[in-house]
């Protein structure tokens, strides 16, 4: 055994996501979000073409991207599906975390890689990235949806035209006792095949 099994299966286990209304306004220091930005990159990558290009937002920097994402949902949002809740979710998440880090996926510009393989390898970084978390007692919370992973999005990143924003990953210390989960049984999603 080269690492504790039972550590490594208890972290992977409390690894939790925690929503931006519920961190404390405590600041994660920029040594321990460049732990969490270095412990991403070592995911595994096919081709070894490494596809992620973070965007860190802290301090004054969270404003932008919450104007960006609250103007951005107005924008794209008919009237009459507008709902007020979703708007402020936009504007606020950003401001309640510590750290919002854009999670961009930059296509290899030879193509070898499918797009496919390219969203495996970030969402193992997005992986490393929210269990790095867990192990400095940070919350984290991984965000998608039309809004964040459309094109004015990946505009606003400055990344490429074949490029796409595949979230935001939100960071704080939580404000609130650590949240329990449950998963169905392993044993009903396994199949063995032995002869
Ligand atoms: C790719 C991906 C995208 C997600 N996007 C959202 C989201 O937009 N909104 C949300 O409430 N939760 C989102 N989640 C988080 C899930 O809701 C969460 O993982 C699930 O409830 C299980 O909780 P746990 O992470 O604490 O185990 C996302 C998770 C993944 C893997």
């Amino acid at each position: 055994m080269r690492y504790s099994v039972s550590e490594l299966s208890d972290l992977i286990r409390d690894r939790r996501t925690i929503f931006p209304k519920d961190y404390t306004d405590r600041v994660v220091r920029r040594e321990i979000v460049e732990r969490i930005l270095q412990n991403a990159t070592w995911a595994p990558t096919h081709g070894m073409t490494q596809p992620w290009r973070f965007v860190v937002f802290t301090g004054e920097g969270r404003k932008r991207l919450s104007d960006h994402l609250g103007s951005e949902y107005t924008r794209t949002t008919p009237p009459e599906k507008f709902l007020q809740k979703k708007y402020d979710n936009h504007v606020n998440r950003p401001l309640q975390a510590s750290v919002a880090i854009a999670l961009g996926m930059a296509r290899d510009p030879v193509g070898k890689i499918s797009e496919l393989d390219e969203m495996h390898a970030m969402a193992c970084a997005v992986q490393n990235m929210h269990l790095t978390c867990t192990a400095y007692g940070l919350g984290g919370f991984w965000n998608t949806g039309a809004v964040i992973t459309g094109d004015t999005m990946r505009a606003f990143l400055g990344l490429g035209e074949q490029d796409r924003c595949l979230g935001v990953f939100y960071i704080g210390y939580p404000g609130i006792e650590w949240p329990k989960s449950h998963r169905r049984s392993w044993v009903d999603v396994v199949r063995w095949v032995e002869e």
